[in-house]
This record gives structure tokens, sequence and C-alpha cells, in this order.
């Protein structure tokens, strides 16, 4: 894991998300004790439990993207999960223990990608003599053949095969066909239908082992029989046991789980209220204090991942989570409300901000775009107003007014003339003003 501070980290976010100060202050506090924790003395470690963290906020405003982006930069074991997928244990559906089995299947594609990089340079070399076998087999020999005959045939293939070696290593032969040896893994017919991740505990490694591995026969060309022999080899020259211990360590220790969603689990009273619902919170409760899951890799103790939740709380309000389940969210942070400011930075700033995207987009079409400064204030000054006259949705009104500006010339495109556009604050007006200023049209429309 990298130990970023939690100044660095603030950084890092701050290249996507523009303000949440609060909440990203929050996620990277929390972050950065983990690695403190990871620091400290068997006795003490056992004891510092992670402070889980409670994001409320409105829709639209980042929540979800804090944590995507959280993902990306810490490298610990991370799933984000919707609250709403969930039923309490005996429904249909998801039972809530399958996220700590997600988070584990997370963890071992860590560790297996680290494993992998550390045999690369042994498999790549057994790969190339694996290859090497196909393209030129060695010679047979028969009894009456005489020693010198063999010595001598050994010797030219010797030197067939370095020459082969050669060519290989210059990509001369990518386009040559061997034929390969492939395993095929058998996936039972009754299991297919249903969701893999959804068989309980270890019925699919144990249908893997009962059912005979068949093999089958393929010819494929140098290139791609490269790139599978690697594959084979890196598969032998790690160890899964050794893999599947590592990332149950890594999920229990760094394991961060984002729950996304969390209001929509509260069961509004009165309303025919899910009686499902209020059983997702109750079934959390103990997996959030720590408890044991069984998964195919083995037991996982669920007391220090980390959980982030995050709901907008447009109806319910955190107090009307269970209490118990309050308690084991002790760190509130809100977000706020977007302004019109705000607009202007998130369409110019983040790395990937609307505006360079679509850029990026047309200029596939050899098409330069151009917006001005009054184009952008303009812009985020509808989408301010709109949010404010229908529904407030936050930045992903930006998305609908951005795609309604451009709607024309993302059809015309490929057949311009005009190879630049400048988008102005009168571009913006001619396009928008009419569909903004029509509550009925904005409604539908943007
Ligand atoms: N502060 C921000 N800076 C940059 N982009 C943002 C910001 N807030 C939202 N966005 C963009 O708006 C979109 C929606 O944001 P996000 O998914 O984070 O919303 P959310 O807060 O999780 O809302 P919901 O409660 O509906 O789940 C994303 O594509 C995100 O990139
Ligand atoms: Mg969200």
């Amino acid at each position: 894991m990298r130990d970023l501070t939690p100044r660095q980290i603030v950084d890092e976010l701050d290249r996507h998300i523009v303000g949440q100060h609060d909440a990203k202050r929050a996620v990277a506090i929390a972050i950065r004790n983990r690695w403190r924790r990871q620091q400290l003395a068997d006795d003490m470690k056992a004891e510092v439990a992670p402070k889980n963290i409670l994001m409320i906020g409105p829709t639209g405003v980042g929540k979800t993207e804090i944590a995507r982006r959280l993902a990306k930069l810490t490298g610990a074991p991370f799933i984000k999960v919707e609250a709403t997928k969930y039923t309490e244990v005996g429904y249909y559906g998801r039972d809530v223990e399958s996220m700590i089995r997600e988070l584990v299947e997370n963890a071992i594609g860590l560790v297996r990608e680290s494993e992998r990089a550390k045999v690369e340079e042994e498999a790549r070399q057994r790969a190339e003599e694996k290859l090497l076998d196909l393209l030129v087999p060695p010679p047979v020999a028969s009894d009456e053949t005489s020693d010198e005959a063999v010595n001598k045939a050994l010797e030219r293939h010797e030197r067939t095969r370095e020459k082969m070696r050669a060519m290989l290593a210059a990509g001369d032969l990518d386009e040559r066909k061997v034929e390969l040896t492939l395993e095929q893994k058998a996936v039972p017919m009754m299991l297919t239908g249903m969701g893999m991740e959804q068989v309980d505990l270890d019925l699919q490694g144990m249908f893997e082992k009962i059912i005979p591995r068949s093999t089958s026969r393929r010819e494929m060309t140098v290139k791609d029989a490269r790139r599978v022999l690697h594959e084979q080899e890196s598969d032998s020259l790690i160890n899964q046991e050794k893999v599947n211990a590592a990332a149950i360590e890594l999920a229990e220790d760094l394991g961060i789980l984002f729950v996304d969603e969390i209001d929509k689990v509260v069961a509004s009273e009165g309303k025919g209220a899910d009686v499902s619902r209020q059983g997702v919170q109750r079934d959390l409760l103990p997996i959030v204090e720590g408890t044991t899951v069984q998964t195919r890799y083995g037991y996982v103790k669920t007391d220090h991942i980390l959980f982030i939740a995050a709901g907008a709380f447009h109806r319910a309000s955190p107090s009307e989570l269970m209490p118990e389940l309050q308690g084991r969210f002790p760190i509130r942070v809100e977000l706020q409300d977007l302004t019109k400011d705000d607009f202007i930075r998130i369409l110019t700033e983040p790395k990937s901000a609307l505006t360079k995207q679509y850029e990026a987009l047309l200029k596939t079409e050899n098409v330069e775009l151009e917006f001005t400064a009054d184009a952008i204030e303009s812009l985020a000054s509808y989408a301010f107003q709109v949010n404010q006259s229908t529904q407030n949705i936050g930045a992903r009104r930006l998305y609908t007014i951005m795609e309604r500006l451009l709607e024309d010339l993302s059809f015309d495109a490929p057949e311009m003339k005009k190879r630049r556009v400048k988008i102005d604050a009168p571009y913006v007006n001619e396009r928008l003003d009419k569909v903004v200023k029509d509550e009925d049209l904005s409604q539908f429309i943007l």
C-alpha cells in the first residue's frame, strides 16, 4: 500500500473533484490511520478499530466520485457496493456477507497481480522455451541411429533453436501458427445460470476440483501463444495457497468497503415499507462491528475493515438509521451543494473535465472545439438555474446541459466543412436559452 500522507491524498483527490474539502479530509485521515495502525506492535494493533465514516450530501455532489478516486489511489482492497442491492438473509437476493466475499476477491486480484509481477521474468523465459519446443521439436532418435548421428542431430537442433530464438525475439515469427494444449475450466451447467459470486462458500471451488479438467488443442499464432504460455507459466509459478493467505490478511487489515445509498435502506414508515430493508441494516451491524465471514479462500475477520457509507438522506435523516448502526459510523461529513462557481471549475479544472472530454471526442473527427470563458460561465449559470427551478441533481446537470449544447455538432461533425468551432456565450445562449426559460421543456430535456 502506498504511504500517502493526508495532504497528499487530498491533493490527489483535488485533481478530480472540486470542493468538498471536509469529506476529502475525513477520508484522507481514515486512510492514513490504516497505515499508522500497520506500524504498531501487535497487541496495540489489535485494539485500534477503524473509525467508520458516514458521508451525507445531496445527489450528484461527489460522494461516489470521492470513493472511486480513493480506490484507485490507495492500492488497498476496495469495493463499492449499493446497499439497495442487498436483502435480509432468507430473502431472495444477495446477503450482506457477500460484500466481504467480494472484498476478498478484490484483494486476491491485487495480491495475484503483485505476485505475477515478481515472477514476470521467469515466466517469460519459461514461456519462450515452451514456444521454442513447439516451433523446433527435439529430434527423435531410434535405437539404430549411431551415437555420432544422434550428436550431430542434437547439435543441429540446438543451432536451429538459437536461430529461432533470435527470430522470435525480433517478432519475425509472430504470425506463424502453432498448436497449444489448453486446459478448460469446466463450469457445470447447473451453475451457469446464477451469478457465480453468489454461489456460496467453496461450492465453486469444489466443483472445479471434482470435475475432471478437460484439455483441448488449439491452433493459434505465435503472438497469442506467447501470451497464453506466459499466463500458464506464471500461474504455475505462483503459490495459490500463499496468495489466498496474503489476500485475506490484506483485506482484513487494509480493506475498505464503501456502502453507497445507505439512506435507501431506511424503511420509510407508513408507506408499506419493505421489511427487508431494516433487515439489511440489522445484517450489516455485526459485519461493521467485527465478525468472521467464511469465504472460499478462508475465514475473514471484519474487525478492521474500514466502512465508508454514503447517502443523500433526502427523505430519511441519519438519525433514522438503526441506533446501533449510527453509533458505528462515528465520523460524519457533510458534502456541500454545488454553486455556480463550483460548476465553472468542474467544467474546466479536473483532469478529465467535461469540456476536455468533448474536445477530445470531437478531435477524433478532426474538429477542434474551443470554449471561451464566457461560454463556460454561461453554461454554469444555466446548470445552476435549472437545478434551482426543477430538481437539484448537482453536477450531473452539467452532463445534460453539455449534451444538449453539443447535440448538433456531435451529429454533424464527420461532414462539417468548418474544422474549428468556437463555443462562446452567444453560441450557448442560442442553444439553451429557450429550453431553460421554459420550465416544462427543461424538465424533459435537461
Ligand atoms: N465536486 C465535484 N467535482 C467534480 N465532479 C463532480 C463533483 N461532484 C459531482 N461530480 C460529477 O458528477 C457526477 C455525479 O457525482 P457522484 O456520482 O459523485 O454523485 P453522488 O454524490 O454519489 O450522488 P448520489 O447521491 O446520487 O449517488 C460524477 O460524474 C462526478 O464526476
Ligand atoms: Mg452516488
